[in-house]
């Protein structure tokens, strides 16, 4: 074991709070959704047992509805905003009233391959809850063909802008008084602006005037826009849901019909004019035009193509360190700035899988070398600058120390085994 191997571990160590993982310390004290399922999956590295019990603890704040929520307010923390009374979603523990994107079932397979035998009769506990989870989203958020987020939030590429055309039909300007608490951990200059925080938070004042009844606020409420990102992962995830429904002897027939109407609603995603997948604004049916790394989940989920191959080559060539989450050669284009251009090494991690997947070992290498460098250089950050490697965001956080031992540090073959 390596320094760096320690340092992952420890960190993981130490931001757990027993049975669930903080992403980091002060900027993000309770649990998130995705950030969970990668914890898991860095445990898993080294504790298999203690993998199983993040994903037990995250699907045990499941609603009744099947959704899973994005925060699960464990305990509470005046250094986070906007905490349980501001989403007022009644659950116990208290949670926030949206999802993120669906990794876990992907990433329990992987976790089920790194030790079949202890994780047979953990996983069969949680195949009924993912396949509700599943169905919810079926159900709730893909009405509309692919999937449809309330909430940039819910994307886990928060601030990316593909939501920038949402964003602007949201009326911020009558949100009610708040404090922020992110900008007291980290950069102001990283993070999102007023503007876009008064229109996240009337978009969760929204929700909560309609007791966060999903169907209505897929109808009418202030933001609606299909997201690339969550569609390839929920497809990836129907496929390794259906695969791991399979090896424990289940009809997987219903998570099969998902999966075939998830792909068969990929073509709405595609942008001519862009030459690539594209979010869209379901209220108005206009496409973002902008190139995202969502788009690049499409190897995830087998979906990519030549013209998709030619724009990730142009994309990545014009950085030196990961995929960017937003085209450099467009506007938007910030290296520093919250999922407007930065390279995030959990992402990569997916994209490789996905390279992986589809046959591109040279791709997946390539991506697990610049990720490797990046922490190398300067640690375990949330993100970094693609050009020139500045560390970004919170230090110490637990997915990047999860892909590190799982992914980055070396032998893809191994983490990434079963994953084609
Ligand atoms: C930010 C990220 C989101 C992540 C959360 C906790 O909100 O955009 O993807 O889950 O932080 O790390």
């Amino acid at each position: 074991m390596t320094d760096l191997d320690a340092q992952a571990r420890a960190i993981l160590r130490g931001n757990d709070k027993g049975g669930y993982t903080l992403p980091t310390h002060g900027l993000y004290p309770y649990q998130w959704n995705w950030d969970s399922a990668f914890a898991a999956w860095g445990f898993a590295t080294f504790d298999n047992s203690r993998a199983w019990d993040e994903l037990d603890t995250l699907m045990a704040s499941q609603w009744d509805t099947g959704m899973v929520p994005h925060i699960i307010f464990h305990q509470p923390d005046p250094g986070y905003f906007p905490g349980p009374d501001v989403w007022g979603t009644g659950q116990s523990p208290a949670t926030s009233g949206i999802s993120q994107p669906p990794v876990a079932a992907t990433l329990a397979r992987l976790i089920w391959d790194m030790d079949p035998q202890a994780g047979r009769d953990r996983i069969a506990v949680l195949y009924p809850k993912l396949v509700a989870w599943h169905r919810w989203w079926h159900e709730v958020r893909c009405t509309h063909g692919p999937v449809a987020i309330i909430h940039p939030w819910e994307s886990g590429r928060d601030n990316c802008p593909d939501w920038d055309i949402g964003m602007a039909g949201v009326d911020g300007t009558r949100v009610g008084p708040y404090t922020r608490r992110d900008t007291g951990h980290v950069n102001p200059d990283m993070r999102p602006t007023k503007e876009d925080y008064d229109r996240y938070i009337t978009m969760v004042e929204y929700g909560r005037s309609v007791d966060w009844d999903q169907d209505r606020i897929v109808a009418d409420g202030p933001f609606l826009m299909a997201d690339p990102g969550i569609t390839f992962i929920l497809l990836r995830a129907h496929d390794d849901l259906a695969a791991i429904g399979r090896a424990l002897g289940h009809d997987v027939s219903e998570i099969e019909g998902w999966a075939g109407a998830l792909r068969a609603a990929l073509p709405a995603l595609w942008n001519d004019k862009l030459g690539a997948y594209d979010a869209k604004d379901l209220r108005t049916d206009r496409f973002a035009g902008i190139l995202g790394s969502g788009a690049f989940l499409a190897y995830l989920a087998d979906a990519e193509n030549p013209a998709l191959d030619t724009q990730l080559m142009r994309v990545w060539n014009a950085v030196t360190y990961g995929i960017p989450s937003a085209d450099p050669e467009s506007v938007s284009f910030n290296p520093r700035k919250y999922w407007r251009g930065p390279t995030w090494p959990v992402v990569n991690a997916l994209l490789a899988l996905g390279f992986k997947g589809s046959g591109r070992t040279d791709l997946a290498e390539r991506l697990r070398s610049e990720t490797e460098t990046l922490i190398r250089q300067h640690g375990f950050y949330e993100y970094f600058d693609p050009l020139d490697a500045t560390p970004c965001g919170g230090a110490d956080f637990s997915w990047t120390a999860a892909i590190w031992l799982t992914w980055a540090r070396h032998h893809p073959d191994t983490a990434l085994k079963g994953a084609a």
